[in-house]
C-alpha cells in the first residue's frame, strides 16, 4: 500500500520529545531495529528512519527502503550506518554530534572512579552480608597520569573534568594541533608514550578501520602494570579477549567498559572478572542527552521531509 503521508519509522526507544517535534503530519510507525526480520519489511514504506546504535542501516537495509529520504541517528556514532551507500542513493544521514557528549564524558569519569575504588564489587559484597574492607582497597586518582586516547569532543570534556582531581593529562590524537592540547593543559604524546606513562587510560575514539583493535595484546603488555582502562567509546577499539587476559594476569589492574564488539552483549570473558565494571552501553542514557538528541534529529527529519536545507544539529 502506498501512502501520501510520509512514514517515519522509529526503530529504537527515543525521548518523548521526538514525537512532539515531528508533529502530526507524518505517520509514525515503530519497529525493533535490532530485529532484522522486522526491520527490513518495515523500511519498505519509510521516508525516514530514526535510530540509536542498535540498528544497522547497511546497504541491505537501504535497498529495502526505496522511499527513504533520511536516516536520523539520535546520537553521535555513525558506525552503524553505511553513509557512502546512503549518499549514493541520495539518502541524507543526520546525527546529533553534541547532544550526548556531556553524558558520555560523565559516564567515562564514573567508570574510572568506580573501577579505581571497586565500587560495584564492594556494593555486591556488602549486599551479600560481607563487611570486607581490606579486600576493596583502591587507588587514588590525584597526582596520577591520565592518558586520553582521542582528544575530541568527549575526550576534552573528560580531560577537563579529571583536571579537577589534580592529575597530569597526556593524550594521543594525531589529528589535534599541539597548541589546542596545550591550551587544555594536555601534553600530546605518541601512543607508545601514553601506554608507557599512563596510570589511567580512557578511550574516546571513533570506530574506524584505523582504530578497530588499536588496543590489543601488544599494547596492553606495553602499559604500566596495574593500569586502569576505560572504554566508553566503541566496542572493538580494545580487544576484549586480550583485555580479559591482561586483567587476569594483573597487567591491567581494573577496567570500566560500556561498549562491546558485538551488541547487545550478555556474554563476555570480562563479565566473570571481579576487577571490571561493566555497563550496557549507557554513556548517552540520560534524560538530558536523549532529549537533546531526539529533539535535534526530529527537527532535521522534519526539514528533510519538507525538502528544506538541513543545518548541522
Ligand atoms: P570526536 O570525533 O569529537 O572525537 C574523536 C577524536 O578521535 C578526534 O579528536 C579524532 O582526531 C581522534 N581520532 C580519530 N582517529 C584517531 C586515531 N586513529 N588515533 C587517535 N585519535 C584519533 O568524537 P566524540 O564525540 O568525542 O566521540 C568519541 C567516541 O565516543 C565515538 O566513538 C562515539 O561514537 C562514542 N560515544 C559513545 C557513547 C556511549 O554511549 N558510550 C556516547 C557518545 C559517543
Ligand atoms: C552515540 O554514539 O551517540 C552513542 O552510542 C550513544 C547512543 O546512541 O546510544
Amino acid at each position: 500500500m502506498t501512502t501520501t503521508t510520509p512514514v517515519v519509522l522509529i526503530a529504537e526507544e527515543l525521548a518523548p520529545s521526538v514525537l512532539e517535534v515531528l508533529g502530526g503530519d507524518v505517520e509514525i510507525r515503530h519497529v525493533d531495529g535490532a530485529d532484522r526480520a522486522a526491520l527490513l519489511p518495515a523500511l519498505a514504506e519509510a521516508s525516514a528512519v530514526l535510530i540509536r546504535s542498535a540498528t544497522q542501516i547497511d546497504a541491505e537495509a537501504l535497498a529495502a527502503a526505496p522511499l527513504l529520504k533520511v536516516v536520523a541517528r539520535a546520537g553521535i556514532g555513525l558506525d552503524n550506518v553505511d553513509v557512502p551507500a546512503a549518499t549514493e542513493r541520495g539518502v541524507l544521514v543526520v546525527n546529533a554530534p553534541t547532544s550526548n557528549i556531556v553524558s558520555a564524558a560523565e559516564h567515562a569519569v564514573a567508570l574510572l572512579l568506580a573501577a579505581a575504588r571497586h565500587i560495584p564489587a564492594a556494593d555486591a559484597s556488602l549486599r551479600e552480608g560481607k563487611w570486607a574492607r581490606s579486600k576493596f582497597t583502591g587507588v587514588e586518582v590525584t597526582e596520577k597520569t591520565v592518558g586520553v586516547v582521542g582528544l575530541g569532543r568527549i575526550g576534552v570534556l573528560v580531560a577537563q573534568r579529571l583536571a579537577a582531581f589534580g592529575v597530569t593529562l597526556i593524550a594521543y590524537d594525531p589529528y589535534i594541533q599541539p597548541g589546542r592540547a596545550a591550551q587544555l593543559g594536555v601534553r600530546l604524546v605518541s601512543l607508545d608514550e601514553l601506554l608507557r606513562e599512563a596510570d589511567f587510560i580512557t578511550i574516546h575514539l571513533p570506530k574506524t578501520p584505523e582504530t578497530l583493535g588499536l588496543i590489543g595484546a601488544e599494547q596492553l603488555a606495553a602499559t604500566k602494570r596495574g593500569v586502569i582502562i576505560v572504554n566508553a567509546a566503541r566496542g572493538g577499539l580494545v580487544d576484549e579477549a586480550a583485555l580479559a587476559e591482561a586483567l587476569q594476569s594483573g597487567q591491567v589492574g581494573a577496567a570500566g567498559i560500556d561498549v562491546y564488539a558485538k551488541e547487545p552483549c550478555t556474554d563476555s570473558p570480562l563479565f566473570g572478572l571481579p576487577n571490571v565494571v561493566v555497563t550496557p552501553h549507557l554513556g548517552a542514557s540520560t534524560t538530558e542527552a536523549q532529549d537533546k538528541a531526539g529533539t535535534a534529529v526530529a527537527r532535521s527529519v522534519r526539514l528533510a521531509l519538507q525538502g528544506e536545507f538541513v543545518p548541522d544539529a
